[in-house]
């Protein structure tokens, strides 16, 4: 069969979405309902809140993202979801809804890993040659990964404590900036000065992990002690400092794990994978490798870095060529492993 068309649905944290993707490729429709505002009162997202907000829109998202790809259920080859790993009661909304339509249709069910989907959010913007190295940064997760196939990932980083999203969300809290503060820490970054010099941890060490909460605990008490003494400091320059450490770090062991895997392709993911500061400095350094480096470079598109279901269809084209179905015992899993 040559067009495979999936409708994906992904509801793992703070946005419920709906997507029609074809080939994996391309997508025909993608609705992202957020209900960040929700949760900027609080901080930090309610997962109460989020599973409420999800059962609300799901039905009607469905139907708009069907609507605007301009196809009915009958051009529909499979149904995918997030099923983990994420907050549990607001993974159980997609998957119910998806083992629903699923149930209903006939339509086969694909059960997608979410960062599965952050990393494959690359397919929607150019062809990946395996094998792949992935940095994958978001809220939750901050790992390199390596891509031997479509389908078979294995983990060679990952954060001992903080993500990088949460480090951003966090710092961002202290200065005063409304969850999620990445961007806004990306936009200030930009305007100040690397002047406080906060600690790359782990940057040397000889493996691919990383640790944010030494930064991020540097970053507060430095804040902290400016208030005591009654001082201010420029928000620019403190913006400028994070991040320029978060991004060495983050740079150098991304280049060093392409130096030792030697992928085809390398692929950003994730949230944080937007960051501007981020992006131009993983451009810069690959073209500094040596030219034996033929290596393929994609960034997605800033609008599939954050959450959204059409990765998450991406994803569940790969797995329907190798056949790998779910059945209606689906569940969600809030821990599940790549
Ligand atoms: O992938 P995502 O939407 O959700 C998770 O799976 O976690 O990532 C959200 C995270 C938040 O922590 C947010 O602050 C961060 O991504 N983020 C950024 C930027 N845009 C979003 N962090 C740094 N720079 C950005 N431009
Ligand atoms: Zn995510």
């Amino acid at each position: 069969k040559k067009e495979v068309r999936i409708l994906a649905y992904e509801s793992s944290c703070d946005e419920t979405s709906t997507a029609v993707v074809k080939n994996g490729c391309e997508v025909e429709s993608m609705v992202v309902a957020t209900q960040i505002k929700s949760h900027q009162r609080f901080g930090g997202v309610v997962p109460e809140v989020a599973s409420r907000h999800h059962i609300e829109v799901i039905s009607q998202i469905t139907t708009k993202a069907l609507e605007e790809a301009k196809v009915t259920w009958k051009n529909i080859d499979a149904i995918a979801v997030t099923y983990g790993p994420g907050l549990v009661g607001a993974l159980l909304i997609g998957v119910s809804a998806a083992k629903a339509a699923s149930m209903a249709t006939g339509i086969p069910l694909i059960g997608v890993d979410h960062i599965m989907g952050h990393i494959m959010a690359a397919q929607l913007t150019a062809k990946i040659d395996y094998p792949a190295l992935a940095l994958q940064v978001s809220g939750g997760h901050t790992e390199i990964v390596l891509l031997k196939d479509a389908t078979h990932f294995e983990i060679v980083g990952d954060t001992r404590d903080d993500a990088v999203g949460e480090a951003y969300d966090k710092i961002g809290r202290v200065l005063g900036v409304n969850y999620p503060a990445g961007k806004t820490i990306d936009e200030w970054a930009h305007r100040g000065q690397d002047t406080f010099n906060f600690p790359r941890a782990m940057m040397e060490d000889d493996n691919y992990d990383f640790s944010f909460s030494g930064l991020k605990s540097a970053f507060i008490n430095t804040c902290h002690h400016a208030d005591q003494l009654h001082q201010s400091l420029n928000k620019y320059d403190l913006a400028a400092s994070f991040q320029a450490a978060v991004v060495d770090v983050l740079a150098k062991k991304a280049i060093r794990a392409i130096k030792q895997y030697h992928p085809k392709t390398f692929i950003m993911g994730g949230g944080v994978a937007a960051n501007r500061g981020l992006r131009d400095r993983m451009k810069i350094e690959i073209k500094q490798l040596p030219s034996n480096f033929d290596l393929k470079v994609i960034l997605p598109e800033l609008k599939l870095c954050g959450d959204n279901a059409a990765m998450i269809g991406a994803a569940a084209y790969n797995l329907y060529n190798e056949g790998k179905f779910a059945d209606l015992s689906l569940n969600a899993d809030p821990s599940l492993e790549l």
